[in-house]
């Protein structure tokens, strides 16, 4: 990890040392969370078949959901004296959620990925979570609790509108 430059060490009271592993985990779920938002899109944009309308519009919601945490992570990130994310290429590098470029993927299959996608996230999470208690950095691990319940709803969502029977 390259070091924060000192015109960007935004003052904070916790130990730096433990900051790190904080931000280095929120990075993470960063570039995860950016991959989830295309990959949910994608399959918005590509969805057919008998259950468009509902899948359609049921992923444009999640989708929503997950790019409107994307700030207050970075921001997190920033609050106890780290660098974010710059680009694509940065998301890229950091994320262990897989892309999926294929032509045509059959709406159940869509539901099935992002349900474990979402179920991979939480657990990126997680981990952010315990980094930032072994900080001290309350904040970091309160809000986690919420982006754990908005994935942890998503994959409920995700397996409801998946079952067949
Ligand atoms: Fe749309």
């Amino acid at each position: 990890m390259a070091t924060t430059p000192s015109e960007l060490k935004t003052p904070t009271d916790l130990a730096s040392n433990r900051t790190q592993s904080v931000a280095d985990a929120l990075n993470g779920v960063l570039a995860d969370a950016f991959t989830l938002y295309l990959k949910t899109k994608n399959f918005h944009w590509h969805v057919s078949g008998p259950h468009f309308r509902d899948y359609h519009l049921l992923l444009d919601e999640q989708a929503t959901e997950i790019i409107g945490v994307t700030d207050d992570i970075a921001e997190r990130v920033r609050k106890i004296g780290n660098t974010t994310l710059r680009s694509i290429g940065d998301i890229a590098r950091r994320q262990t959620l897989a892309d999926n470029d294929q032509e045509f993927v059959p709406a159940p299959e869509m539901l099935v990925e992002l349900r474990d996608d979402n179920l991979k996230l939480v657990q990126r999470i997680r981990e952010a979570r315990e980094a930032a208690e072994a900080a001290g950095d309350t904040a970091t691990s309160s809000m986690a609790d919420d982006w754990i319940d908005q994935a942890e709803k998503r994959a409920w969502f995700l397996f409801e509108a998946s079952r067949t029977g």
